[in-house]
């Protein structure tokens, strides 16, 4: 399967599908990094071991049809059939995820529907969560919602901050992104209403201390 990545920073996520993808056995190639910004860590990364990379600055574009529509033509262009957000923090226009559904998914750093938005790990601290995680999940119109296709679950400590949470958390989605993908790529995940069923898994969640259960 054929995927391209959008990213908006680091990228360490798309390095986690970068080396999963360098792996023989893994049933995916990444034939398009797109970013949002021209000086996104990820696109490096991307570089380095030339997979090819474009951006598209939104601020070029009057409307976020145009620049939606913009990085659909190149994403077709590249080959990719299925679509990966990775720290891509633009929202996307109705017609994109309707156009791309089920063929979209992003990873967030919570434990979906909790905490969505942007500094997730400050709003899990102040509200006193005792766990936190992170999901992967096809993308809908409304932010941060879509079928749930893997979660990881890490504790929040009493001496946590956000960087050290973030930290933990960061170190899950390296797991479950690579295995969500893996099963997609299988044809092992079907979307059934609001819920994302993982044939030959009892449950349509990953279990992170035994994934083949
Ligand atoms: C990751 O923690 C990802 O879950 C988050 O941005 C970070 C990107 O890091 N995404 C969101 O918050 C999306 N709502 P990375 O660039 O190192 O992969």
């Amino acid at each position: 399967m054929k995927i391209a990545v959008l990213i908006s920073g680091r990228g360490s996520n798309l390095q986690s599908l970068i080396d999963a993808c360098s792996d023989d056995d893994f049933p995916v190639d990444i034939s398009l990094v797109i970013s949002n910004k021209a000086d996104a860590l990820g696109l490096k990364r991307a570089s380095e071991v030339s997979i090819p990379t474009k951006v598209f600055n939104h601020k070029d574009f009057s409307t976020r049809e145009e620049f939606d529509t913009a990085m659909s033509d190149a994403i077709e262009a590249s080959g990719a059939e299925f679509i990966c957000l990775a720290g891509f923090m633009r929202l996307l226009s109705d017609d994109f995820v309707k156009s791309w559904r089920d063929k979209l998914i992003n990873i967030h750093p919570s434990l979906l529907p909790s905490f969505k938005g942007l500094h997730v790990h400050e709003q899990v601290i102040e509200r006193g969560a005792r766990f936190s995680g992170c999901t992967v999940h096809f993308v809908r119109s409304a932010m941060d919602e879509g079928p749930i296709l893997a979660q990881a679950v890490v504790p929040v400590l009493p001496d946590d901050t956000a960087d050290t949470l973030g930290a933990r958390v960061l170190e899950q989605e390296h797991i479950i992104y690579p295995l969500a993908l893996r099963l997609i790529a299988e044809g092992k995940v079907r979307v059934s209403g609001e819920r994302a069923i993982i044939d030959g898994h009892k449950t349509p969640n990953i279990s992170l201390t035994n994934p083949e259960k």
